[in-house]
């Protein structure tokens, strides 16, 4: 079988960046993440494009550079094609193809969800075939029996809000900056989980619901803050601790649901909100008491990263699966 010499770049959201990947091992991963959002509190779309645009050569080049990789030698360019951002797509995917046709190399399109699963397979311990993977980012939530690399099927999905939106909606409530999710888990800590009490959306199946929690939050501060202005200040750790409580009881409800039916006993995590710490004590005990292996890829390959475009577009490679010049970004690509 052939080894291929793999370019990736994802921009689909708010990170610029760039891997090389030689026959399936990572040689550099190089991660611009965007600070402009900040002060607005959430990714200005805009914005984000413009900065994928000033970063993306740099970013590329020091991937080469940290690979020790010449642009001749590779033998495939992959990118994000979708979802995301169709702006920020736009800059990858007109990159990725001028490169290629430069280079006159084969182009890998990659779907963004599906590189988030397969970030598993960039480091051991790998996940055997089939697992069940839950992967929860700032934009989706989804819950995807993974029978092969091509082969992966969503059994359940968000309704409304993403876990890393409910994260990030609640801390903004708590006055926290963007994006919340990593300053409430680090507050968290030092709370207490089950001082507040916030309704779980109860969904059929295996889906979720989100935005009941953020509405409920924002009435309960809004009647707490009328008797003392300085509520949440005061309490802030333990609302951060029971926020992240409910977060982590609905996911790994539906988690524990869908292993239960579908006779799953290896279970992964992927997406940015992996990284966090109660999810992961969380998911672990429960794995204990289920009897599941557990697998959580490295925090570097959680959150938006090269690498895991780089992982799917070496199977694609693999399987012979290439894209012509003529693609296009998709924002809505499904899995
Ligand atoms: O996968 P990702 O990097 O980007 C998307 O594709 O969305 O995920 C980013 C999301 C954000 O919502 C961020 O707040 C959340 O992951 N996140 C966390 C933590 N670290 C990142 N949420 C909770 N606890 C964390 N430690
Ligand atoms: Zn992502």
């Amino acid at each position: 079988m052939h080894s291929p010499l793999i370019l990736a770049i994802e921009s689909s959201c708010d990170d610029t960046s760039a891997a090389v990947m030689a026959n399936g091992e990572i040689l550099s991963n190089v991660v611009a993440t965007q600070q402009v959002h900040e002060q607005y509190g959430g990714v200005v779309p805009e914005l984000a494009s413009r900065a994928h645009q000033q970063h993306l050569i740099p970013v590329v080049q020091e991937a080469l550079r940290r690979a020790k990789v010449a642009k001749t030698d590779l033998d495939a360019v992959a990118f994000t094609q979708g979802p995301g951002l169709l702006g920020s797509l736009l800059v990858g995917s007109m990159f990725a193809k001028t490169f290629a046709l430069a280079l006159d190399k084969p182009l890998l399109a990659v779907n963004h969800m599906r590189a988030h699963i397969l970030a598993h397979f960039i480091r051991d311990p790998k996940p055997a075939f089939p697992f069940l993977c839950l992967t929860v980012s700032g934009g989706h939530t989804q819950l995807v029996v993974v029978r092969s690399p091509m082969e992966m099927e969503i059994i359940g999905q968000t309704i409304d809000d993403a876990a890393g939106e409910a994260f990030d909606k609640t801390a903004k409530l708590l006055g926290l900056p963007y994006p919340g999710g990593p300053h409430l888990d680090k507050l968290a800590r030092q709370g207490n989980p089950t001082r507040f009490a916030f309704p779980v959306g109860a969904m059929p199946g295996y889906d979720f619901s989100f935005s009941g929690l953020k509405t409920s939050v924002l009435y309960f501060l809004r009647q707490q803050t009328q008797q003392n202005e300085n509520f949440v200040q005061e309490n802030l750790a333990d609302l951060c601790a029971s926020i992240q409580h409910t977060i982590i009881q609905t996911l790994l409800r539906q988690l524990r649901r869908a292993a239960h039916d579908q006779q799953l006993r290896q279970v992964a995590l992927a997406g940015g909100v992996a990284a966090n710490s109660g999810l992961r004590t969380a998911l672990q005990e429960l794995a204990v008491a289920e009897g599941w292996e557990v697998f959580i890829p490295d925090f570097e390959f959680c959150t938006d990263n090269a690498a895991m475009v780089a992982m799917t577009g070496h199977f694609q490679y693999q399987a012979g699966q290439f894209s012509n010049q003529l693609i296009s970004p998709d924002p809505r690509l499904k899995l």
